[in-house]
């Protein structure tokens, strides 16, 4: 599939009316920072004033009580709403941005290049087709879960993935309830979960009753040590907790055997692994359930959102009822058993089937960014990229780009993210192990020294790693990740 283009879709734009003072019109651009402002009359567009504009008109002896119409633009190139992506790639060659108008003339948006002074960590890759889906949706007063673009969106993101038939929940938080709840765990029962994650593996387990044991992680994939189960499970385990973190596939081979050997069920949290794969299948299809998140900064997003798959078409089943107040589907109102309201709703729905067509840009976009990581930075011995995989046939889907920094260099890690941050890069640490945690500390075996997690949680760095980045934006960022570290190496 085709690249989408460099060109941002915003909605975060600065307007002005006609009769607004130059004054003003100076004072709302420095105010948001933007060298561009759209002057709109009665809801539609009339013209557009850049930096150039006030230049000349200030050359040509207007004052600062002049109003907008005196300097706007009003012979202005735009783009009708639903435009083609090169169309704006190219228009973007001559100009900084563009307003994005309906067919009446309102202004829906402005296509500029990103700039390039500040990178977050991960943000969604939105284009005009997902702003018209939504529209549509509110349009058609489908908003709710009872919209049929949830339905569609469940079967069309399943079938990209090739995965069992699933639900699209409220979020990956509820989709691990869910999943739990619908595989009929019980209070008291115990759920193995990796040491290394984000906390809502370990908060969605005990939210449905259930306890958590924190067990220590591989150094490579981050995920469960298989050998470290042994000294977890207990007559009350009934469940393993798989994550396959920032992407990388756990050692799920390993951890299935175990489950059998054990009697245990296996849900796998695939919140971070969208197009992560091991022997070709999508993470998420080996357990008794896997689950996704679609929140703003994951791979593929809808706001927020969630989506959980069932081995077993009974568990689905259920799931389905819990998740919509404990209702039977035959019979309206009819409670069988408490459930909650996991929905997701047909707006968020909308927008993820767009988002669900262009699933390869988003996926391939995520490993070619780290891609360029690797190759401008990988030959620097402060950072280590090449941790041994312990997984043949994997493709990590690298939702962060993230990478460890050696041993010696870890100390000065957090120093590192502070200063990328004052240079305008986002970058993080890996999480917290959360063991150490008041939250989770209670869940750890006594004993257990957690030291991968320790060690590995101390080390990681991720990069910021949004899908639309590229080339020219990763060589930037690594510029200001040199310059960071230049000078903190004076500083030590
Ligand atoms: C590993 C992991 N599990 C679960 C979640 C929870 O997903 P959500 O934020 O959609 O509730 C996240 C979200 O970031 C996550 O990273």
């Amino acid at each position: 599939m085709a690249r989408d283009p460099v060109a941002r879709f915003r909605t975060d734009f600065v307007t002005v009316a006609p009769a607004d003072v130059l004054r003003f019109v100076i004072e709302r651009m420095t105010e948001d920072g933007s060298q561009f402002v759209c002057v709109v009359d009665s809801a539609r567009l009339v013209g557009v004033i850049t930096d150039g504009d006030i230049r000349r008109g200030l050359l040509s002896g207007l004052s600062l009580d002049s109003p907008a119409v005196d300097f706007m633009n009003g012979d202005f190139t735009y783009l009708i709403a639903g435009y083609a992506p090169p169309e704006a790639q190219h228009l973007l060659t001559n100009f900084e941005a563009i307003p994005v108008v309906t067919s009446e003339f309102a202004l829906v948006g402005v296509v500029s290049r990103r700039g390039s002074t500040a990178y977050s960590l991960a943000e969604p890759f939105l284009t005009p087709r997902e702003t018209d889906a939504i529209s549509v949706a509110a349009a058609s007063g489908w908003i709710s879960s009872k919209s049929q673009d949830v339905a569609l969106f469940e079967a069309e993101f399943a079938d990209a993935l090739g995965l069992p038939a699933g639900l699209a929940v409220s979020n990956g938080t509820d989709a691990i309830e869910l999943a739990l709840l619908a595989l009929g765990l019980q209070p008291g029962d115990e759920v193995l979960v990796p040491d290394l994650t984000f906390g809502a593996t370990a908060s969605a387990v005990v939210n449905v009753g259930c306890v958590p044991v924190l067990v220590d992680v591989e150094t490579a994939s981050l995920g469960l040590d298989p050998t470290g189960l042994v000294r977890a499970v207990s007559p009350r385990t009934r469940a393993i907790l798989v994550v396959h973190l920032y992407g990388k596939p756990a050692h799920i081979d390993a951890l299935l055997l175990f489950a059998r050997d054990h009697g245990l069920l296996v849900v796998e949290d695939c919140a971070e692994a969208i197009g992560t794969l091991v022997d070709g299948k999508q993470v998420g299809s080996f357990g008794d359930a896997g689950t996704f998140s679609f929140f703003a900064n994951k791979t593929l997003t809808t706001g927020e959102g969630g989506f959980v798959v069932f081995k077993d078409r009974k568990a689905l089943e259920r799931g389905a009822i819990i998740r919509d107040h404990g209702m039977v589907p035959e019979k309206r109102y009819w409670h069988e058993i408490v459930g909650h309201n996991y929905r997701m709703t047909g707006l968020q729905a909308s927008l993820g089937r767009v988002q669900v067509e262009r699933l390869d840009t988003l996926v391939e976009g995520r490993k070619r960014v780290f891609g360029h990581y690797r190759s401008i930075l990988s030959s620097q011995p402060q950072f280590e990229f090449d941790v041994e995989p312990v997984i043949e046939n994997r493709v990590d889907s690298h939702w962060l780009s993230e990478f460890r920094l050696s041993p010696e260099s870890a100390p000065v890690r957090d120093r590192l993210i502070s200063f990328l941050l004052e240079l305008g890069v986002e970058a993080r640490p890996y999480f917290y192990p959360l063991h150490v945690m008041p939250a989770y500390d209670k869940y750890a075996i006594p004993g257990e020294k957690y030291e991968v997690s320790t060690t590995e949680s101390a080390r990681g760095l991720c990069m910021p790693s949004s899908s639309f980045l590229e080339l020219h934006d990763v060589q930037e960022i690594c510029r200001r990740l040199e310059l960071a570290w230049a000078v903190i190496g004076q500083e030590s």
